[in-house]
């Protein structure tokens, strides 16, 4: 099954390459021009699945400062499947387009665009609006892709790495020896921050995972456990003191177990709220739970008496309500060095057209089935429908065994 996987990932992305190489070679004109529409997927209202579904948009155009960029693959992230639900803070007004970050190429250059030229391959962060054939975006938010990387790996990049880097080396502080734990360790951040881990000498990674995805990440992780397993247990009984960094994305009970696993000088940091995520929709009693009933409360006299430190991260709020644009850029050239040192490499879990997938079958890409994360991809890059036909039964599986890797969806009418 997981070479099934494997291979299904390696041919569609040759697939994409060979497109990407195409249209890069032809200067990104492929499908450029005067068209006034493009697709994209709209999220019609918070919900399910079906508030999800392609339409028709007016064609973007890059306004001062911006890039036009003919997408070829974009992330999904757990962040997405919170929007879609609606389960973030202060949501936006729907419709709207999800998505957060993309690969593809420079189809124009808004006024005052330097360093970057019509038909160069990059990656970007987009606020919103990433699920789409076409995207706009501020220059600070893009990225040119190593001659090396792929367009899926591309699209699988900057949110993953970005985050683990951050948290580890920013705010945490990651020096040889230390130990760390994450949760979600087989998810794209997970994933993650086990490579960036394995870049400093002596670290040791405590994850936690769904157990079918133990065999796929056994070797990125030191001591993996179950994630409905006593988890404080098994650390304290391996390292009596606990661990120095703690990276919480669940929330809600977590918080306090992780305070509680910290050694002196440790830093726990929260970065997400997946506790909050029980269903299809969203949950008001898993919100509850998550947030209010069961988050320790802080009392920062004893994190004075403990010596410990605790944080909060959002990478998206960095971005774009914080204006740490320059910031990120400088951690994209670190990250992108080690990429091409050899010493990091995202993951692709597997490779989804869109058109090709059930409502059931897409239902599982937000949930626990899979390693890492998933990313879609924009049919200018995807097979004629006759090869996406004959290859979707076999794709459309992909994903679900233990695999380490990260999806790719085609948008198309049918799709979503
Ligand atoms: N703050 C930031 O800047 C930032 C940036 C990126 C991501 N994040 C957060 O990091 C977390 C992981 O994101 P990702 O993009 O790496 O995720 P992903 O690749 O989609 O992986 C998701 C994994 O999370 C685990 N999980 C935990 N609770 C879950 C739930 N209630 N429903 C479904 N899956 C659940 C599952 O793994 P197991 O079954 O193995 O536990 C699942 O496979 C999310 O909480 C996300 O919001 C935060």
């Amino acid at each position: 099954m997981a070479k099934e996987g494997a291979q299904r990932a390696e041919e569609t992305e040759q697939m994409i390459d060979k497109e990407g190489g195409r249209e890069a070679a032809e200067g990104g004109s492929l499908r450029a021009g005067d068209a006034k529409e493009m697709r994209a997927v709209v999220l019609s209202a918070f919900g399910g699945l079906n508030k999800l579904r392609v339409s028709k948009k007016a064609m973007p155009e890059p306004q001062e400062g911006e890039l036009k960029i003919r997408v070829k693959a974009c992330g999904l992230n757990f962040i997405d499947l919170m929007v879609r639900q609606g389960n973030i803070d202060n949501p936006p007004k729907t419709p709207l387009v999800p998505g957060f970050e993309c690969s593809g190429i420079v189809e124009a250059l808004g006024d005052s665009v330097k360093g970057f030229e019509i038909g160069d391959r990059v990656m970007a962060f987009v606020n919103y609006n990433a699920w789409a054939e076409v995207v706009c975006t501020p220059v600070e938010f893009v990225y040119r892709i190593p001659d090396d990387m792929n367009f899926s790996e591309a699209a699988a990049f900057p949110m993953n790495f970005v985050t683990a880097y951050m948290m580890l080396f920013e705010v945490a502080n990651l020096r040889e020896g230390m130990s760390v734990l994450v949760h979600s360790a087989g998810g794209g951040v997970g994933q993650a921050v086990a490579q960036l881990c394995s870049t400093i000498p002596n670290v040791t990674v405590f994850g936690t995972a769904s157990s079918f995805k133990h065999e796929a990440i056994k070797n990125s992780v030191t001591h993996l456990f179950d994630r409905n397993a006593d988890y404080v247990q098994e650390v304290k009984r391996i390292s009596a003191d606990g661990v120095d960094i703690v990276l919480d994305c669940l929330c809600g009970e977590n918080t306090g177990k992780g305070l509680s696993l910290l050694k002196p000088l440790g830093t726990y940091i929260l970065y997400g709220s997946s506790n909050m995520v029980t269903g299809e929709t969203k949950s008001f009693f898993s919100f509850a739970k998550s947030q209010w009933w069961q988050v320790e409360k802080v009392n920062p006299i004893k994190l004075y008496e403990e010596n410990k430190v605790i944080a909060g991260f959002s990478l998206l709020n960095l971005l774009f309500k914080q204006n740490r644009g320059g910031l990120i850029k400088g951690v994209m050239d670190k990250l992108l060095h080690l990429y091409n040192s050899k010493k990091i490499k995202p993951v692709v879990d597997s490779l989804w057209a869109l058109e090709e997938t059930t409502a059931r079958r897409r239902a599982r890409l937000g949930r626990r089935r899979r390693t890492t994360k998933a990313t879609t991809r924009t049919r200018s890059a995807c097979p004629s429908s006759s090869s996406s036909q004959r290859r979707g039964g076999r794709r459309s599986r992909g994903g679900e065994g233990n695999k380490t890797g990260k999806s790719l969806l085609c948008i198309s009418e049918q799709m979503l």
